[in-house]
């Protein structure tokens, strides 16, 4: 995986969510689209790094993903606790292992906007001995156009939460790097 975009600390104090996935996904099973519903699939690929020097991959790892649908709601469409659902209850949501290079990756189906909010993907990383990063990306084809000010929730994100996204035979492909700061 091209190591494209790289999150600094810096990155994490901005675009906080509230939200919780808890949904586990095996790696090797990290569709997190669990009701099949309509829209463009995706591919997106997380590289997390860490340790003393940021740039040691760090396995076991947890990334969490979510999203809104192609309609762009939320399953559930809730901040919060989604243990309190049903299992049909939920969808466009997970969480996934890192392997022992760092890397895991999520199959979905791109989100839609909804109010004048960005197209945008919610993450939540997790690593023993680094504090969580939990922020936002979006679409980089979006800069220059009004959803890149139009935004109410996250004016000015940093360069690195510009995600480049290509084509790939139909399927919308993503590939971004985290890197978790060093413990205080
Ligand atoms: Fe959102």
């Amino acid at each position: 995986m091209r190591r494209s975009l790289a999150f600094a600390e810096r990155c994490s104090e901005r675009a906080i969510s509230r939200g919780s996935v808890r949904e586990n996904r095996p790696a090797s099973r990290s569709s997190i689209n669990l009701q099949n519903a309509p829209g463009t699939p995706m591919r997106v690929s997380a590289l997390v790094l860490g340790g003393t020097d940021q740039q040691t991959p760090l396995a076991g790892a947890t990334v969490e993903l979510w999203h809104a649908d192609s309609g762009g709601q939320y399953h559930p469409h809730d901040d919060g606790d989604i243990s309190q659902y049903r299992r049909d209850q939920i969808n466009l949501r997970g969480q996934s292992t890192c392997g022992t290079d760092g890397r895991t990756s999520f199959r979905s189906i791109v989100p839609a906007h909804y109010g004048n909010r960005r197209r945008h993907l919610h993450w939540r990383i997790t690593a023993p001995g680094h504090p969580p990063l939990v922020t936002q990306t979006y679409w980089r084809d979006e800069k220059g156009t009004p959803y890149e000010r139009s935004d109410p929730v996250d004016r000015n994100p940093e360069e690195c939460r510009w995600v480049e996204f290509r084509d790939d035979a139909g399927t919308v492909v993503g590939e971004i790097a985290f890197i978790l700061a060093a413990a205080r």
